[in-house]
């Protein structure tokens, strides 16, 4: 039997089966060896590593290599010499057209929708960073279009995949704490900047090119040390703040744990807005509608920077906890029957001790997410990170990410019309304006 007629009756097996959401490519795309034909979008930092780990994958070819650093781009070329080059991934995407097979996105929050949304336009599977998205709208439109074109799509949440977070979703779901009633977690890292605009300007270094670097932002002057590499996070038009840099990977597992949804509020404690950086400090509290392992709403508390780990938290006087001492990063889940600390990354411990030592924690096999993701796009499995699962994830956080912007305000949502219901200019900042040259269809 021919590989494509296997892969063909994978899709028709499949087909009864399985959402068409997490549907494999066309089986004729794969290249005449049989191959996953990857073009990878940013390649340096951690686009370094998701090349090298989807590229680990026997069944991988790289066919073409994308960055607006060419110093990045050369040292990523040198594992790759096969592999096309490019600075412009508009210009890669149309050459490569049907030589490629699907996407590896990497780049800095504000080029994630941009470079996905083409890719996905173009009919190609997409790996693609996390947090999914800039803007909350980029998330809703990237989860719709990869749903309707059938498209196998990851978001590089790597975690998601590893032992201690599976672990903990079964306890959870398998009822080892009861039913949830709160979440805190927290991240110590500070992803952001409480100053004014920069104003030590100077020519960008003749190794980036700056103008594709911003891409669907403003046109600005560039600033050393200040955008590119990595500290883009901590600015308003590229990066999401610690929030959307740390609280996707730590709320995943609350989040996948007790199927939430969307919140129907949020609220943040911080700095007043200056327009320019995200707050150095947030406190961010959300409720979720209640579902089969919560209780009939769900308080999820998020802090970071300066305000983690958290030093007030009041844990119910049930659990008989005195006091706790916290991780520089996790979660902790208060249930009906007891606690589970999460630390960020290890596993999971239930609170107090003695309430549990007859408890056994189910086995858990880790699964590669990277391979999991190439495996799909042949036909093979399924992702657990889709744009299905993300793109409702990320908007949750951008929320809390748009209420830093309107501080001690509760920002009302309704899902369902993608729009804050009692602060009408919150409601700007769900979406942004693409700069003239780099809209993308379906975005702009
Ligand atoms: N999953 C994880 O554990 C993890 C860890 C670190 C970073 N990340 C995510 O990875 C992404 C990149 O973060 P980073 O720390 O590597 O940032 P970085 O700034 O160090 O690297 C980004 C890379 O993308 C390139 N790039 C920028 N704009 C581009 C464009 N328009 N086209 C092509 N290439 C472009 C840059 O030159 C650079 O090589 C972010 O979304 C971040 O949240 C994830």
């Amino acid at each position: 039997m021919s590989k494509h007629l296997a892969r063909r009756d994978f899709l028709q097996v499949a087909g009864a089966v399985v959402a068409a959401g997490t549907m494999s490519i066309r089986a004729e795309a794969v290249s005449p060896n049989g191959k996953l034909r990857t073009a990878h979008i940013g390649v340096g930092g951690m686009g370094g590593a998701d090349l090298r780990s989807i590229s680990s994958h026997p069944m991988v070819e790289v066919a073409a290599l994308c960055d607006v650093d060419s110093n990045r781009l050369e040292e990523a070329a040198k594992a790759h010499a096969q592999a096309k080059k490019f600075r412009d991934f508009r210009e890669m995407l149309a050459a490569m057209g049907d030589s490629i097979d699907a996407v590896v996105v990497s780049t800095p929050d504000h080029t994630h929708a941009p470079a996905a949304m083409s890719a996905l336009s173009a009919n190609k599977p997409v790996y693609c960073q996390k947090p999914l998205t800039h803007e909350v709208f980029e998330a809703r439109q990237l989860r719709l279009t990869a749903e309707k074109r059938g498209l196998v799509t990851q978001m590089g949440i790597q975690v998601h995949s590893a032992a201690p977070y599976r672990r903990t979703v079964a306890m959870i779901q398998g009822g080892a704490i009861g039913k949830v009633s709160q979440v805190h977690a927290w991240s110590n890292k500070n992803w952001g900047y409480d100053g004014g605009e920069f104003t030590n300007t100077a020519a960008a270094p003749d190794n980036l090119d700056f103008n594709l670097w911003l891409g669907t932002a403003a046109e600005r002057p560039f600033v050393p040390g200040v955008y590119h590499p990595g500290q883009w996070r901590k600015l308003i038009p590229f990066g999401t703040g610690t929030l959307g840099d740390m609280g996707v990977h730590i709320f995943d597992t609350p989040y996948d744990a007790l199927a939430l949804t969307a919140p129907n509020w949020a609220m943040t404690t911080c700095r007043e807005p200056t327009g320019v950086g995200h707050p150095t400090k947030n406190k961010v509290e959300y409720e979720f509608p209640g579902t089969k392992y919560t209780t009939d709403t769900m308080r999820w508390t998020w802090y970071d920077g300066g305000f983690a780990p958290p030093k007030d938290l009041k844990l119910p006087a049930e659990l008989g906890i005195e006091q706790l001492d916290l991780p520089g990063q996790g979660a902790l889940f208060i249930g009906e029957k007891g606690a589970l600390l999460l630390p960020h990354v290890g596993e999971p411990r239930l609170l107090p001790e003695n309430r549990f030592t007859d408890y056994k924690a189910p086995e858990i096999i880790a699964a590669n997410h990277y391979h999991q993701w190439v495996d799909a796009c042949m036909g093979k499995g399924e992702t657990s990170a889709s744009f299905a699962y993300a793109g409702p994830l990320t908007e949750a956080l951008l929320l809390g990410v748009v209420a830093n912007r309107f501080p001690e305000t509760k920002l009302e949502w309704d899902a369902e019309s993608l729009r804050i219901t009692n602060v009408e200019a919150a409601n700007q900042l769900l979406k942004r304006d693409y700069r003239k040259g780099f809209e993308v269809a379906g975005l702009s």
